[in-house]
C-alpha cells in the first residue's frame, strides 16, 4: 500500500466513526507510524508502506476511533514550542494557557521572582515560564502523584530540574513559603457540565483536572484565599478561568483585597485569564 491510499483509507474509517478532524488525524497517525514528519510524507505520497508500519497505523486508527486524543496516543503535546510528555494522568496542555504564559513572560521578563504553579499537571506552565525567565525559580504542586512524575520528567527534559521544586500534595496544605507570583490553571468545569463535554475530554482526561465542584469555582475560590496567605505584598495571582466566570471571579478577587491588573481574551473573544495584584 502507498502513503496516499493509506491516508485515504484511514480518513474514511475515522469519518465513519465521527471523528471531525478525520483527514488531519489520518495524516498525523500515519506520519507517527512512519516516524517521519507529516510534511515529509505529504510530499512522498507514492512511497510504499511496509507491513509493520501498516499494523502500527491500524492500531492508532482503532484507538483514535474510540475518541482517544492524539496527544495521549503519541504521549506528547506541543506547548510553547516545546514537546511536553503527557499521559492519561495529566491534562493535555491547551493554547489558552499559552496566552497566560505569554503575558506573564512580558510582565516578569528580566525580573528575579519566585513562582508557585498550583495544579501543575504536565508542568507546562512553570517549565515554559522558567525557560524564559532565566533568573527566576519555581515550585510546582499537584494532588496527583502521577502528574508530578510527568512534570518532573518534563523539567528534566528541558533542563530545569534544578530551578523547580515539585510537591505532591493538595495546595491547601502548603505552608511557610511566600511567592512573588502564583499561577494556576485549576479545574473549573461545573460538575454537572462534565457529562456534556466531548468524549475526547470526558472519557480520557483526568476528572481531577476538570471538576471545579458545583459552580465550577470551588478550586478558584480556595486558590484566591490561599494566595492571600502565601503571596508577598504586591505579589501577583494569575488564573486561567472558564469562559463565563470572569464576573464572579473578579468579585471574589476584589472582595479579597486583590486589584485586577489585566484580563486575557482567547481566540473567540472570551475572557479566559485574569491577573491580579495582592494589595
Ligand atoms: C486543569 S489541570 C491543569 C494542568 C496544567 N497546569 C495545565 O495548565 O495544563 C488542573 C490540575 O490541578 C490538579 N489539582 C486538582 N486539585 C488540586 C489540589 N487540591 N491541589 C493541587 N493540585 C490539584 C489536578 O491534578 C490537575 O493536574
Amino acid at each position: 500500500m502507498k502513503v496516499l491510499e493509506a491516508i485515504k483509507a484511514g480518513s474514511k474509517f475515522l469519518k465513519e466513526k465521527n471523528i471531525p478532524t478525520y483527514i488531519l488525524d489520518s495524516e498525523l497517525l500515519l506520519s507517527k507510524s512512519l516516524k517521519k514528519p507529516r510534511e515529509e510524507i505529504l510530499i512522498n505520497l507514492d512511497q510504499n508502506i511496509n507491513k509493520k508500519v501498516l499494523e502500527d497505523f491500524n492500531k492508532y486508527l482503532l484507538r483514535r476511533s474510540k475518541k482517544e486524543p492524539i496527544a495521549y496516543l503519541f504521549g506528547e503535546k506541543e506547548f510553547w514550542s516545546k514537546n511536553f510528555f503527557v499521559n492519561k494522568d495529566t491534562l493535555i496542555p491547551r493554547p489558552e494557557t499559552e496566552l497566560l504564559v505569554s503575558k506573564l513572560v512580558t510582565i516578569f521578563k528580566k525580573k528575579k521572582i519566585i513562582i508557585l504553579d498550583i495544579g501543575t499537571g504536565t508542568g507546562c506552565i512553570i517549565v515554559s515560564l522558567l525557560s524564559e525567565l532565566k533568573n527566576s525559580n519555581g515550585m510546582a504542586i499537584d494532588i496527583s502523584r502521577e502528574a508530578i512524575l510527568v512534570a518532573k520528567k518534563n523539567a528534566c527534559k528541558f533542563k530545569l530540574s534544578d530551578r523547580i521544586k515539585f510537591l505532591h500534595k493538595p495546595f491547601e496544605e502548603l505552608y511557610g513559603k511566600k511567592f512573588d507570583l502564583i499561577v494556576s490553571n485549576p479545574p473549573y468545569i461545573k460538575r454537572k457540565d462534565i457529562k456534556n463535554l466531548s468524549d475526547d475530554i470526558k472519557k480520557f482526561e483526568p476528572k481531577m483536572a476538570l471538576d471545579g465542584g458545583n459552580d465550577g469555582l470551588d478550586l478558584i475560590k480556595k486558590i484566591i484565599y490561599k494566595s492571600k496567605k502565601i503571596l508577598k505584598i504586591n505579589g501577583m495571582l494569575a488564573l486561567e478561568i472558564g469562559s463565563e466566570q470572569i464576573k464572579k471571579v473578579s468579585k471574589i478577587l476584589i472582595d479579597n483585597k486583590f486589584k485586577i491588573n489585566c484580563i486575557i481574551k482567547d481566540y473567540r473573544n472570551n475572557v479566559r485569564c485574569v491577573i491580579a495584584e495582592y494589595k
